[in-house]
């Protein structure tokens, strides 16, 4: 028996709901709607309010800072994680015959984004998966004198598939170019170590239980000391950019030089409110939990002889637990009959994407596995 990390009667709308779709859209604890009324409060309070406002920031800021074990000035919020993928792709000044290596198994923005520069002469190498996995090693044999960024995510939103971390950062670091991890999948769910990276971004809709609007992003600045924001505003700067000289100005020597306007506050209150919870939980108790249970829901598929995407082995995987499987729509709606709430679509490949989390318990496991079993005797030819 597997209790809750944190009750369901603490989120919105899971009473009698097997929620399994974290990796998609975590659900909303009950106490964001006082961050929002306190949102609310602060933002009608006039020129005080950002004062109140950059408080907030600077409490979530800190609260990422133990979550990824780095600097806080090292961090700061964009909008997105594409938009700090993005931020990179125009921060270095690139050289025909640079290379970027990326997977062919990635989230589009971290692929997309490097795209455009082919025309200016930049090989993109995309690493293949061999039976869904990507092999670290097969990443480091793409890496030579003339890559400059290795762009991977730590968890994959395809197959959950965890690479191995400090194997993939030591190899990158030997060629002297920099890793982008993506952490979108991890932070929240299972251990992030920013020293491992040399720009590290998350989404906090999912796993860190905050909302849209509000990315993590986070620069080493052992190495990228000198990068220089690709875009400016009137947030980026210390001193200067007024009237009596509007063209001169002073960049912030942290992180913050990269964010040119106001955060989304909103979002920063829901994060700093979400992050409190999460972090009461102790970082190993919340991987611990979530690996447990998708372990046993990884167990169940196999006996049902369905195409897995995700490997067995702990350490390579994290929350979510993926498969292949022709007809999607079908399995995620019929799941959705009995109030069981799992992630479809993606890619050309059909895969189902199932996520554990900290509200999930033994019930709901019980409750998706029961629905696997109706579905799977009615549908034999779906596993295959
Ligand atoms: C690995 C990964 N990165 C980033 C994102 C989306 O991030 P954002 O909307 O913050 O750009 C997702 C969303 O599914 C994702 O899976």
């Amino acid at each position: 028996m597997t209790d809750a990390l944190i009750p369901k009667s603490d989120f919105v709308g899971l009473e009698g709901v097997a929620h399994f779709a974290t990796g998609g859209e975590g659900p909303m604890l009950k106490s964001h709607l006082d961050a929002f009324e306190q949102f609310c409060l602060d933002k009608g309070r006039g020129e005080l309010a950002r004062g109140i406002q950059h408080a907030v920031l600077d409490a979530a800021r800190a609260q990422c800072a133990t979550l990824i074990q780095a600097p806080a000035e090292d961090i700061t919020f964009l909008s997105s994680a594409s938009e700090g993928i993005n931020l990179l792709r125009y921060a270095l000044d690139w050289r025909a015959g640079d290379n970027v290596v990326v997977a062919d198994v990635e989230f589009p923005s971290d692929v997309l984004p490097w795209t455009s520069l082919a025309k200016s002469g930049i090989e993109i190498r995309v690493v293949k998966h061999r039976n869904w996995v990507i092999d670290e090693q097969d990443v480091l044999a793409q890496v030579d004198a003339r890559t400059r960024v290795v762009a991977i995510s730590q968890v994959s939103m395809f197959t959950g598939q965890h690479i191995d971390v400090p194997t993939l950062s030591a190899g990158v670091r030997e060629a002297g170019a920099l890793l982008l991890l993506d952490v979108t999948h991890a932070a929240g769910v299972v251990p992030v170590r920013a020293q491992y990276a040399d720009v590290l971004v998350s989404s906090c809709y999912k796993w860190m239980l905050g909302t849209h609007g509000t990315a993590l992003f986070y620069l080493n600045r052992d190495r990228l000391a000198d990068l220089a924001p690709p875009f400016l505003g009137w947030a980026s700067i210390t001193s200067g950019g007024g009237w009596q000289s509007p063209l001169e100005y002073t960049l912030p020597d942290t992180a913050d030089r990269f964010l040119p306007a106001n955060p989304s506050y909103i979002s920063l209150y829901m994060l700093n409110n979400a992050l409190q919870r999460l972090s009461a939980l102790g970082e190993n108790t919340v991987a611990a939990h979530s690996r447990a249970l998708s372990g046993d829901i990884r167990a169940a598929l196999v006996s049902h002889g369905v195409e897995m995407m995700t490997p067995e082995a702990e350490q390579m995987r994290a929350g979510n637990v993926s498969f292949v499987i022709d007809n999607i729509k079908h399995f995620r709606d019929a799941m959705a009959e009995h109030n069981v709430l799992v992630w479809g679509a993606y890619g050309q490949v059909g895969r189902v994407r199932i996520s554990a989390h900290v509200h999930n318990n033994s019930d709901d496991v019980e409750r998706l596995l029961a629905a696997m079993r109706g579905y799977f005797e009615s549908y034999p030819a779906r596993a295959r």
